[in-house]
């Protein structure tokens, strides 16, 4: 019988004796530190082609130019209104910049619920309903009647123009409204509020959540010059000498740039370490063929990985006796949280059968082990490449300042490196090896989207007849 070929495997959850059939299955998954030293080459040169003036147009990873050049200054105060749309939840938020204390404060924020059918609806429905939740938000915080300027953190690819133009490129990950790509997305919410006629808004500026991480961390560590997302999607951005920027005009100084990993791979240069579930994930998304590097990392699709996974090694009788189960064959109902709660080194054994009878599956002890086997071939296979990818940039700035060794500084954000259990020491482990000569430091942001999008606004206030630098301020503190 095929399970009585058995070999074993050490991971760092369970010695399990695993049928050779299953490992094969696994093993794509296991790239090796070649393989994510090739993965990084290829990564440092789609970094200099987005850089470039005439091959950024084609370029799959965009390096968008942020204009946010960071130099401390201080003198920002003032009240802020902040959304906060890309990331789990779409968030509404008030916050305050203390001038003399140098404190950001957040003073209340709401969540509001975007209805699946709005992420593929209309643009117009979706300014619509943030037009009408941000009108909740002022009524319930007494803060209608006032004109606020608004930091909006618009978690998606955007070429900007100014500070308050920014241009869709196009949709990732749950969205895809039509009438949005290639449209500024400032004019598409005040249009919106102007349809409703009963309050406005002050000046906008518009930031990324990788910006928006950089900067809120910031304040513990002057040396932060990457930010850093592994939520719903992931991303990077990180502080790159202007003159390496072609597009923009200026010899002097940095610039931080907005790089869009999740693009890697959309011209073809991953099929090597693509499987067939990655095919079959990327195939059945909303958006075919974008944001390839994005699909295998990113709690989006991580679960759907591993549901894939585990269907085809029922149905090759691997695993619960061959028998399949509603819920298991209905995509997406494998949540990526699930991963989490099984990995878990105490109580994960438990959890994963409490997750596979809620499921409807039918396990045994092997069953149960296998499956936390196939979660932990998934999430470390991201950790890995994520930890590539930042070791890409990592070595670029190095190399930028040619210096033999640098110690910087990285904000991070995000559901997958914040609670799964071994998620951040195996991307820090791959970085260290993919990156010696750097020593980095991780910093998980708190609030990194609302926050930090207050304090773009806040700078770009006060430089207002400068639109085009905005200078950020790092003394950001909680409540
Ligand atoms: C997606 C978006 C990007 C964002 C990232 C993390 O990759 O395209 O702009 O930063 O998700 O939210």
């Amino acid at each position: 019988s095929p399970t009585s070929q058995i070999t074993h495997r050490k991971t760092n959850l369970v010695r399990v004796a695993l049928p050779l059939q299953v490992q094969e299955y696994l093993e794509p998954f296991h790239l090796s530190v070649e393989k994510l030293r090739e993965v990084s080459a290829r990564l440092r040169k789609d970094l200099v082609r987005g850089l470039g003036k005439h091959s950024h147009h084609k370029a799959p990873v965009k390096m968008l130019p942020t204009f946010v050049r960071a130099t401390p200054d201080g003198t920002e105060k003032g009240d802020f209104l902040a959304l906060d749309l890309g990331g789990t939840n779409f968030r509404v938020l008030h916050v305050r910049v203390v001038e003399e204390e140098q404190k950001v404060l957040k003073m209340d924020s709401q969540i509001c619920a975007i209805p699946k059918e709005m992420m593929l609806g209309p643009g117009v429905q979706l300014f619509d309903h943030i037009a009408a939740c941000l009108n909740d938000f002022l009524v319930s915080q007494n803060l209608k009647g006032q004109t606020l300027p608004l930091g909006f953190t618009f978690s998606f690819p955007c070429e900007q123009k100014e500070i308050d133009k920014s241009i869709l490129i196009r949709w990732t990950k749950g969205f895809n409204c039509s009438g949005v790509e290639g449209e500024d997305v400032v004019k598409l919410l005040k249009e919106a509020i102007h349809r409703r006629g009963d309050y406005d808004i002050g000046s906008v500026a518009m930031v990324n959540d990788t910006v928006g991480t950089m900067m809120s961390c910031g304040y513990r560590d002057q040396s932060c010059e990457i930010g850093m997302i592994i939520g719903t999607g992931t991303n990077a951005c990180y502080m790159e000498e202007i003159k390496n920027v072609r597009r923009v005009e200026g010899e002097d100084g940095r610039m931080c740039i907005n790089t869009e990993w999740g693009g890697f791979g959309d011209d073809g240069c991953l099929k090597d370490i693509r499987t067939e579930f990655d095919v079959v994930v990327d195939e059945t998304s909303i958006n075919p063929g974008i944001h390839n590097f994005e699909k295998m990392i990113s709690g989006m699709y991580l679960g759907e990985i591993v549901r894939l996974l585990l269907v085809r090694l029922t149905e090759n009788k691997l695993l619960f006796e061959g028998r399949t189960s509603e819920a298991l064959l209905t995509p997406d109902a494998f949540e990526t949280k699930f991963m989490s709660e099984i990995e878990e080194r105490d109580g994960g054994l438990e959890n994963t059968q409490n997750i596979l009878t809620e499921l409807g599956l039918k396990w045994d002890s092997v069953d149960s082990r296998i499956v936390r086997l196939v979660c932990n071939a998934v999430s470390s296979r991201s950790a890995r490449l994520c930890g590539a990818a930042l070791a890409t940039l990592a070595n670029r700035i190095r190399v930028n300042r040619r210096l033999d060794h640098l110690k910087t500084t990285v904000g991070v954000d995000g559901t997958v490196y914040k609670k799964h259990p071994n998620f951040s020491e195996e991307l820090r482990a791959t970085v260290r090896l993919l990156a010696p000569d750097c020593d980095i430091t991780f910093l998980v942001s708190e609030d990194g989207s609302g926050k930090g999008a207050a304090m773009v606004t806040a700078v770009a206030q006060r430089l207002a007849h400068q639109t085009l630098e905005i200078y950020c301020f790092f003394r950001v503190c909680t409540l």
